[in-house]
């Protein structure tokens, strides 16, 4: 890795931009950041609080966009800082998302739509189809409807809220059996909640078709030394956070399962 990118940058909030009422994203001015690809993530150093891993959602001109959920110290914390705020970087950081085509069916889970949103850009003149599955506890939290319009072919765009506030009531994974079975699509690409990842994989091992998913783990250094972000043989930051169906078989027995703490122990995913 070049030690530039493991390198804190401090830099100013460019943009704040409100997706939804726990959902913020944040725009920074970072040249190493705005080379990331799709599925690449960062390092962000929030001052006085915390540094924590994010998905690279848009990545253009020396601008680096992420989008962050305010669920806990780091995230809340943040969520309070405007535009002008200084804030740290370091990354881009771990693989990305292969890029293929033919016909791509996405599904993307609350913040997880972030780096797939990221994906479809890029995609988008390239496939024969782009087809979203995107889901929700409730409407107000579904993210990037209009973008994701604006990129899939005519109706490619499914969405899916829990409590039926908007689209079908069900959970994102709910339309896949139906939706695999009717094409053959030639890739899934996914980023949620790891059980979604996990029954994902699953319903596309039945199907034979090829699938790559971004994982979540807790993360410290985010360059591979410290080991908090292990599953089975493989370090998330370094190795992932993308893994393709051969690497998620090798890892089945945690995948969805089971993780490390913060204080190293082993608890439920
Ligand atoms: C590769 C990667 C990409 C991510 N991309 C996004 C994204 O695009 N948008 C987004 O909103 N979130 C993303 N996350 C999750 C984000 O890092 C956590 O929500 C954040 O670290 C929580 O910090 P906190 O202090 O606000 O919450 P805490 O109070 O620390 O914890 C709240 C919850 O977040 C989980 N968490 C805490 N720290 C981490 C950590 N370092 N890594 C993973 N999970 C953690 C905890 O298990 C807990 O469930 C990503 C995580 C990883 C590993
Ligand atoms: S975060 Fe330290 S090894 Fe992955």
């Amino acid at each position: 890795m070049h030690t530039a990118l493991n390198t804190l940058r401090t830099t100013p909030i460019l943009s704040v931009k409100t997706e939804s009422p726990t959902v913020k994203t944040y725009t920074l001015k970072d040249k190493l950041c705005a080379k990331a690809k799709p599925g690449q993530f960062l390092m962000l150093w929030i001052p006085g609080v915390d540094e924590i891993p994010l998905s690279v959602m848009y990545a253009e001109n020396d601008r680096v966009s992420v989008t962050v959920k305010a669920v806990g110290d780091a995230t809340r914390h943040l969520h309070s800082m405007k535009p002008g705020e200084t804030v740290g970087v370091r990354g881009p950081f771990g693989n990305c998302f292969t890029e293929a085509s033919g016909k791509i069916l996405m599904v993307g889970g609350g913040t997880g739509t972030a780096p797939l949103l990221f994906l479809a850009r890029r995609l988008a003149t390239k496939a024969q189809r782009l087809s979203f599955v995107v889901g929700a506890k409730t409407k107000t939290e579904l993210l990037f409807l209009k973008e994701l319009n604006a990129v899939c072919t005519e109706q490619g765009v499914i969405t899916t809220t829990e409590d039926g506030t908007y689209g079908l009531q069900c959970l994102v994974t709910e339309p896949l059996g139906k939706l695999l079975a009717a094409t053959k699509f030639d890739m899934v690409y996914t980023c949620g909640p790891e059980l979604m990842v996990s029954k994902i994989f699953n319903l596309t091992e039945q199907h034979g078709i090829s699938f790559e998913a971004s994982l979540e783990r807790l993360m410290r250094c985010g360059i591979g030394l410290c080991g908090s972000c292990v599953i089975g043989k493989y370090r998330v930051c370094r190795d992932g956070p993308v893994f393709n169906a051969a690497q998620l078989s090798e890892v089945k027995s945690e995948l969805g399962i089971s993780k490390l703490g913060f204080d190293g122990e082993r608890i439920p995913v």
